[in-house]
């Protein structure tokens, strides 16, 4: 097992026109730890990962894997094994022979061999395949091939490309336990990529935001939900995502949200505003997650309410999902199934400010 290190990592691209992929990313993963990269496509998930196995040159700052700095060092010599979307089982092997392969290139003893294809098929509920060929495997087992061609060479460290995204809803919510009781099993560290943020939320002891090369937050799934430090995160994780409404906080002593247009507006109550003092008459968008709005009877002061149009309504069974326009801004809320009045009609919508989120309009970061 071993402790990664990235320090400064940067990747130019250089055919054609400069590209900076990934752009000075510090991340320090403790052994045995499992550290989720996450963010959009395109924004550096890949590159970074494969900056760590080796398959991509690395053109500035330092990765370490245990004590080592492997800039240099060839990717069979980094002692990691990682595991694709796209897995090629060799199709003329049998899982046994697929399982054992790598080790028959390391020479290792027929005996030894077996032994470990043994341990690494009961971990993965492969035993009664050993003898089958990939075509004669569903996606999930063949998917559970691949992680045990990775688990049978006993790596310091394993590194995982969104393995998942091949299989069915159903495949990818039991192949995702299956990664987690593994590492729960290994205790070995694990660095894995995905652009799915349930994912990332259940499997990550933290979790790595990316986006274009940049890292936004790296913090516990639960920080990232109740703290993002960025209104980019407070987007991204989250489903349905957050609602953002940019405006400014006005007044003196008891201040107010007054959105955008002008059309509503919030009171504050003064533990909400306090933290704010400095953002007073600036340009802010306030976030706040679907599950802190709910529906009332009529406007109240608290808690603070504003008027909105009915637009669509998601009856889920367990959970209701509303979209609702108030003033130019949109506003989903999420709330338990409840009588509604018809599309189209006033409904007042009631914000639990005390969970609401400021950030600068400009930067995007934090306020408070
Ligand atoms: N060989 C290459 N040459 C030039 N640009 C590249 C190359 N490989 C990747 N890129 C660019 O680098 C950026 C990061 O790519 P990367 O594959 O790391 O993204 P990703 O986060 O893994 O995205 P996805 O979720 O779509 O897999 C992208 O803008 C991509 O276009
Ligand atoms: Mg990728």
């Amino acid at each position: 097992m071993a402790r990664v290190t990235l320090n400064g990592i940067r990747k130019i691209y250089s055919e054609g026109a400069q590209q900076v992929a990934v752009d000075r990313v510090d991340l320090d993963v403790k052994d045995g730890e499992f550290v989720v990269l996450v963010g959009p496509s395109g924004c550096g998930k890949s590159t970074t990962l494969r900056m760590i196995a080796g398959l991509e040159s690395i053109s500035a700052g330092t990765v370490k894997i245990g004590d080592r700095v492997v800039n240099d060092v060839p990717p069979k010599a980094r002692d990691i094994a990682m595991v694709f979307q796209n897995y090629a089982l060799y199709p003329h092997m049998s899982v046994r022979e697929n399982l054992g392969f790598a080790l028959k290139l390391r020479n290792m003893s027929a005996e030894d061999i077996d032994k470990r294809v043994k341990i690494a098929a009961a971990t993965l509920g492969l035993d009664e395949y050993l003898d089958r060929k990939p075509r004669q495997l569903s996606g999930g087992q063949r998917q559970r091939v691949a992680l045990g061609r990775a688990i049978v060479r006993q790596p310091q460290v394993f590194l995982f490309d969104e393995p998942l995204s091949n299989l069915d809803a159903q495949m990818r919510v039991s192949m995702r336990r299956e990664i987690a009781r593994l590492h729960q099993e290994l205790k070995v560290t694990m660095i894995y990529v995905t652009h799915d943020q349930v994912e990332a939320m259940t499997l990550g002891d933290r979790i790595v935001v990316m986006n274009r090369g940049h890292v936004m937050q790296i913090d516990t799934p639960i920080n990232l939900y109740e703290k993002p430090k960025n209104k980019f995160v407070a987007g991204f994780i989250g489903n349905p995502a957050m609602n953002f409404a940019n405006g400014t906080i006005e007044g003196g002593g008891p201040s107010r949200f007054v959105a955008e247009g002008g059309e509503w507006e919030i009171n504050l109550p003064s533990r909400v505003s306090a933290p704010l003092g400095s953002a007073r008459g600036r340009a802010i968008t306030m976030g706040i997650r679907p599950e802190d709005v709910s529906v009332v009877a009529g406007i109240r002061a608290a808690p603070a309410t504003a008027t909105a149009r009915l637009d669509l309504v998601e009856s889920l069974g367990n959970e209701t999902f509303i979209y609702a326009r108030a003033g130019r801004h949109d506003i989903t809320a999420r709330v338990s199934p409840q009588n509604l009045p018809p599309l189209g009609s006033k409904i007042v919508l009631a914000f639990n400010l005390e969970k609401a989120h400021f950030f600068d309009a400009v930067s995007g970061e934090r306020i408070g």
